[in-house]
Order: C-alpha cells, then sequence, then structure tokens
C-alpha cells in the first residue's frame, strides 16, 4: 500500500523523534539540550558507552557518529523495533492521533485481490498438511522421519503434501466454491494448453508454504520424493503475491528473533532454514529458489545490519558467494555489511548440524569473515605475484571492485584492509619463531609491520641489467634514490604512488625503513642515516625536482616516469631468471618471446617517445640494437647448468 508523502509527513512532525526513541535509550543528560530539541545517548545500533547518537528533534532525524546510523522515526522503528514499514507508520499515526489515510479504489481492488488469493492458498495450506496424515502420504511421513522432521516440525512450518493426483487439490478447492480462475492465479493449478481442465501443479512433493513479512501464505516450494525426479524442487509460479526475488523463506520469524538479537543467517535451501530454526538460529532465511537478489539484499538489511551468508561448502556455494561480492559491493555502506560463514566440503547447514550438532555451526558461524575478505580471496586464491606486472593487475581488480562502493567512508577502509593485506602477502614474517633473525639494529623496537630486508633470491639475483656502476651503485638504486628523495621533499606525492612505494622492497635494510617512515609518517634512525646518504649522492643533489620542494607537478612527473622504469627493470630481471632456470640448451618461441615483451616494457619505460611504436610487437628483430645484444648476452652467456 503506498501512503501518501504529506501523511508521513505529518506524522512525522507530530512526534517529536526524541520520544520515539527515548523508549529504547537513556539520555546522557548533560550533553543534551532539551529546550532545543537536541538530544545525545549511546546509540542503540552498536555497543557503546560514550554519547555518539544524536537526536535532532527539529529535523526529525538522528545520526550516530560512531556506527553511521541515520533516519527518520519510521527507520528507527523498522531498524531498532523490527517493525514492518505498515506497522511503523500505523503505530506513529496512532501515536499522532492521526487515522490512517483512505486509501484510492483502484487500490483498494487489488488489495481485495490479494486478499482473495491469499485466502486461497491457505485453504491449500489446510488441504496439504491434511493430506499429510492419511494413507496416501505414507512414503512422504517416512520421508519426513528419515530426515529428523517430527510432528512439532511440521506443525511449526506447515509442512504438508501433495499426493500424486492430477486433480486433488483442484477438485478440494473447488468443493470450497473458489473459481478455477483463482486457483489458477494463485499458481496452485495450471491449465493446459489444449483447453482441458486445469490440473494440480504439485503432485507427489513435500510442501514447504512460503509466507511473506507478515505471515501470509504466497507461494509454496515443494520437494519430491523421488530422487531422479527433473525438479528436486518445484516452486510457485510468480503471481500477483509472489515475487521471488522479493521474498525470504522464513523472513517473518527471523525478523523476530533478530529483534531479540538473534544473527540474521542466511542458507541456500528450505531444508537448511528448517534444520537451523530447530537447532536455535532461529534468524535464518533462504531465497526462494534463485541466486541472491538485490531486492533480497535490501530486505536482509532492513532487518540486520550484517546478515551472515551461510554457504554450501561445494563448489556452487563458492560461485553464489563470488557472484555475490558483485552485487553487494556498490550496495554495501555503514550498516550494512555481510559476513560469509562456509560449511565444510559437501554439507548444507541441515547435514552438518544433523550430523555433528548445533555446536559445529555455531563453530561456522564464529568463523564467518568480512566480505573484504571473500574480495581478497576471489582475487588472489591460487595465484602467485612475483612481478610487478601481476602485482599491479591485482592492485587493478582490488581498486575496481572498491571503486564500486559509493561510501567513501567505507570505500577507504576497505583501501586500508586490503593494503594491510597485501602487505602481508608481499612481505611475509619469517614463519617458525626460532628462525627468526635478531632484530636489525636499524629496526626500532615495537615498529608495526615486519621490515625485513628482502633476501635476494634467483629472480633478483644481479645481471648486467643491474650490475653497478663505478661506484658501486647499480642503475636500480640510483633510481630508487631518486625515487625515495622526492618522496622525503614532496611528502605530498606520497599518498597516490603508496602502493607502488611499498613494492620498491629495496634490497638496503636502511632503504626499506625509510619507506617505513615515509608511508607511516614516522622518522626511525635508520630511515634518516638512508635518507642521509641517499641525498648525498651526486645524481640526487643536483637533480632540479630536488633542487625545488615547491615543485610538486614535475616533481610528480619525475617520480612516475622513476617507478615506471625501475618496476620495468625488476620485470625484466625476473623475466630473465625465470627463463634461465627454464632453458635447457635451446631456446623456444615462446621464451623469446617472454624476454623481448619485457625487454619491450623496459625500453618503453626508459624512453618514453617510443612507447607508442606498437611494430615493435614480438618480433626480436626490431628491439634496438643495443638492447637486442644485452638480452642475448644476458641468457646465452651463461654457463649452462
Ligand atoms: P539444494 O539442492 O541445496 O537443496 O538447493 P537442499 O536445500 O539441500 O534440499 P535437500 O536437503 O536436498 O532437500 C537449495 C535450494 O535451491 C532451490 C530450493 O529453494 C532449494 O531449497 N532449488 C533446488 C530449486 O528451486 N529447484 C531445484 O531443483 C533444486
Ligand atoms: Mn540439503
Amino acid at each position: 500500500m503506498s501512503l501518501p508523502p504529506q501523511f508521513l509527513d505529518e506524522i512525522r512532525a507530530r512526534v517529536p523523534l526524541s520520544r520515539v526513541i527515548g523508549r529504547k535509550v537513556v539520555w546522557d543528560l548533560r550533553r543534551s539540550n532539551q529546550a532545543k530539541g537536541d538530544w545525545w545517548c549511546p546509540c542503540p545500533f552498536h555497543g557503546e558507552k560514550t554519547a555518539s547518537f544524536h537526536v535532532d528533534d527539529q529535523k526529525g532525524f538522528y545520526y550516530c557518529f560512531g556506527c553511521h546510523a541515520k533516519g527518520d522515526a519510521l527507520t528507527f522503528l523498522r531498524e531498532a523495533e523490527g517493525l514492518g514499514f505498515i506497522e511503523a507508520v500505523e503505530l506513529l499515526a496512532s501515536e499522532a492521533g492521526l487515522p490512517m489515510p483512505e486509501r484510492d479504489p483502484r487500490q483498494v481492488q487489488r488489495a481485495d485481490r490479494r486478499t482473495e488469493l491469499v485466502e486461497v492458498m491457505e485453504q491449500a495450506v489446510r488441504w496439504f498438511r491434511m493430506q499429510l496424515g492419511t494413507g496416501l502420504a505414507e512414503q512422504a511421513r517416512a520421508y519426513l522421519g528419515r530426515r529428523g522432521l517430527d510432528g512439532a516440525a511440521c506443525e511449526q512450518f506447515g509442512i504438508g503434501y501433495a499426493p500424486d493426483q492430477r486433480q486433488g487439490l483442484f477438485n478440494a478447492l473447488r468443493s470450497k466454491g473458489i473459481s478455477d480462475a483463482l486457483i489458477i492465479e494463485a499458481g496452485l493449478c495450471a491449465k493446459p494448453d489444449d483447453g482441458g481442465a486445469p490440473f494440480d501443479r504439485f503432485r507427489g512433493r513435500i510442501m514447504f508454504p512460503i509466507r511473506d513479512g507478515r505471515g501470509r501464505c504466497i507461494a509454496f516450494g515443494g520437494r519430491s520424493l523421488d530422487p531422479n525426479a527433473r525438479a528436486k524442487y518445484l516452486n510457485s509460479p510468480e503471481t500477483a503475491l509472489f515475487d521471488k526475488g522479493r521474498n525470504l523463506y522464513n523472513v517473518g520469524p527471523a525478523r523476530a528473533a533478530v529483534a531479540k538479537g538473534k544473527p540474521l543467517i542466511v542458507a541456500e535451501g528450505y531444508m537448511d532454514v528448517i534444520a537451523l530454526v530447530r537447532a536455535g538460529f532461529e534468524g535464518a532465511v533462504a531465497p526462494l529458489g534463485t541466486a541472491i537478489t538485490e531486492d533480497q539484499l535490501r530486505l536482509m538489511w532492513r532487518i540486520s545490519p550484517e546478515p551472515v551468508i551461510a554457504l554450501d561448502g561445494d563448489t556452487a556455494g563458492v560461485r553464489a558467494a563470488v557472484r555475490l561480492i558483485d552485487l553487494a559491493l556498490p550496495m554495501t555502506a555503514p550498516g550494512q555489511a555481510l559476513r560469509f560463514a562456509f560449511l565444510p566440503t559437501g554439507q548444507d547447514p541441515d547435514d552438518l548440524i544433523r550430523q555433528k550438532g548445533a555446536a559445529a555451526m555455531t563453530g561456522v558461524l564464529d568463523e564467518a569473515r568480512p566480505l573484504v575478505d571473500l574480495l581478497w580471496r576471489r582475487e588472489t586464491d591460487g595465484r602467485v605475484f612475483d612481478s610487478p606486472e601481476r602485482k599491479a593487475a591485482l592492485d587493478k581488480a582490488l581498486g575496481d571492485a572498491i571503486a564500486k562502493i559509493p561510501d567513501k567512508d567505507t570505500r577507504d577502509h576497505y583501501f586500508a584492509a586490503l593494503k594491510q593485506m597485501k602487505w602481508e602477502l608481499f612481505n611475509p614474517r619469517r614463519q617458525p619463531q626460532q628462525d627468526r633473525a635478531p632484530r636489525p639494529a636499524w629496526q626500532p623496537k615495537g615498529m608495526r609491520g615486519p621490515i625485513v630486508p628482502v633476501a635476494p633470491v634467483a629472480s633478483t639475483r644481479a645481471s648486467s641489467l643491474s650490475s653497478p656502476d663505478a661506484d658501486g651503485r647499480t642503475a636500480e638504486q640510483m633510481i630508487e634514490a631518486m625515487i625515495l628523495a622526492i618522496c622525503a621533499t614532496h611528502p605530498a606525492l606520497i599518498a597516490p604512488v603508496e602502493t607502488r612505494l611499498e613494492r620498491l622492497e629495496p634490497e638496503d635494510g636502511e632503504r626499506a625503513a625509510l619507506i617505513h617512515d615515509l608511508l607511516a609518517g614516522s622518522q626511525s634512525q635508520a630511515g634518516q642515516r638512508a635518507l642521509e646518504s641517499i641525498m648525498a649522492e651526486p645524481h640526487v643533489r643536483t637533480a632540479p625536482a630536488i633542487l625545488r620542494p615547491s615543485d610538486d607537478d614535475s616533481a610528480a612527473g619525475i617520480l612516475a616516469n622513476a617507478l615506471d622504469r625501475i618496476e620495468a627493470r625488476r620485470a625484466v630481471r625476473e623475466e630473465i631468471a625465470r627463463a634461465e632456470t627454464e632453458i635447457e640448451g635451446l631456446a623456444d618461441e615462446g621464451l623469446t618471446w617472454r624476454v623481448a615483451q619485457s625487454a619491450r616494457a623496459r625500453q618503453q619505460a626508459d624512453h618514453p617517445s617510443l612507447a607508442d611504436l606498437s611494430d615493435l610487437g614480438e618480433d626480436r628483430a626490431a628491439l634496438s640494437a643495443g638492447l637486442k645484444a644485452a638480452l642475448e648476452n644476458e641468457i646465452w652467456r651463461k654457463p649452462r647448468k
């Protein structure tokens, strides 16, 4: 039922918001200014002792500075009291002393039709339940027994049975004086194309009534007793009552349970919901035979700020979760989060509870991970990030994903969390405790984030592309020095290149400390030492970007260019190292191609003006002569193992 907006404004204006909220909270009277309708209290949506929840009677809005919960009187009644929209309006209207508005006649007619349909559905519920007690249902009762559903469970969920008859339900409803049209409109019977008599849609199935938030039966799910049936579950078609993407199985009882403090758990199937509820997880719901939709997410978030998605421990379950990430990210916000709980492989909540009991399910729920973890797993599982390109591809994938989050605060926190995960992935702590080297002198005690000098691995071994110059510095170290010097003298340029700085991973421990200082805004002795020696290097000391610390723009260009160059050099180096290990006597086409590609990347970075020469392609002959010679030396001069 849609209500005129003026009416909603009127009831909101008549009832002070503080009166609605005051029933649920204890005001901080020292902080509040009652005369001005300005109220403060500890937030009822998240546990806290300080009063960061603000209620403004003038504006009719509340806002929590802690968890960012916000809204008006109707929002509050729905979210804090668990009321439906109409219920909230009715309550507020009665408090405002206003009658609910007259409804427009077309709406009244549609509503009346729906009332009729609901009545037909309820007749069907009664008939299916009655059938479960008859001789026709022996097999069905045995099946339910095997699945651990006793009389009380059937009672609670209104479970019934549709016997394998062509017109059992049809005749029963007709005998109550219900018209064919209504029976068909309710989706209970179907009319054959040849114009014959309508027949029962559900035959030989256990029947689960699907109820809306107000407890009205709007559809059925029917489970076949025959393990070979074409459709294990058959659901009602979409009708005037049933929009499968906008409802959830067990939503009404779950909402009441969540209002009493139970978690909202989203399972995949009806049987799972029933098993969960019977095991004490009363806040369980399930979608209705389709993947979770946006509307269903919204519905869940109206019930709980952080539903737990309990996924079957199979590939389909994981795939469902992965799809859900893309659906949920554009909708996440403060108070609209998700957690994911993973069932053991091959089990759903129903299996787990039956085999291991409710405690095992609690264990699974306790292990639930936030959405950001799942996003991380999706982008990193089974992959190796051993090159700047691969790391950059990861950055891009993660960046694209979090760009979908509309709320800036939430987006920032995702960014920070993912940054931390990257840090841990790319800078693994030395694992076994006893093997850990003593803390290097340059690393201050208690410094956050592991700064372990990167041990030179095969891929970072010295080569002619990184061989020392006359002063013992490699080209890479010189570029590195320039990068660090620019960052130290132009701190404003650090933020946009944070991840690239992290990835520099210099071999020199003091430089690593300097990077940490630059990123954390701290000052360590080791970092200072590195900075002093860098600033003393001739190519740094005399660089225009260092001499003119106020010119951020041109420094930014030089910084970006230097980062490109060092990353490309490393790519070549790693590619060559890999090639070395792969070469056994003969070079193959793919290998030379790969090395040429890397060389090309380096060349482009070293000579940006060449970047557009697309005809460089795979053609090694097109590589500049010097570079080609260098590469060939690089590969072929090495003694073969
Ligand atoms: P599952 O195949 O996981 O079934 O489908 P389940 O819930 O574990 O059922 P049992 O334990 O074998 O009885 C999960 C949900 O997907 C929908 C139903 O809503 C089901 O509850 N589904 C499944 C269908 O709509 N049709 C099907 O043929 C199968
Ligand atoms: Mn199951």
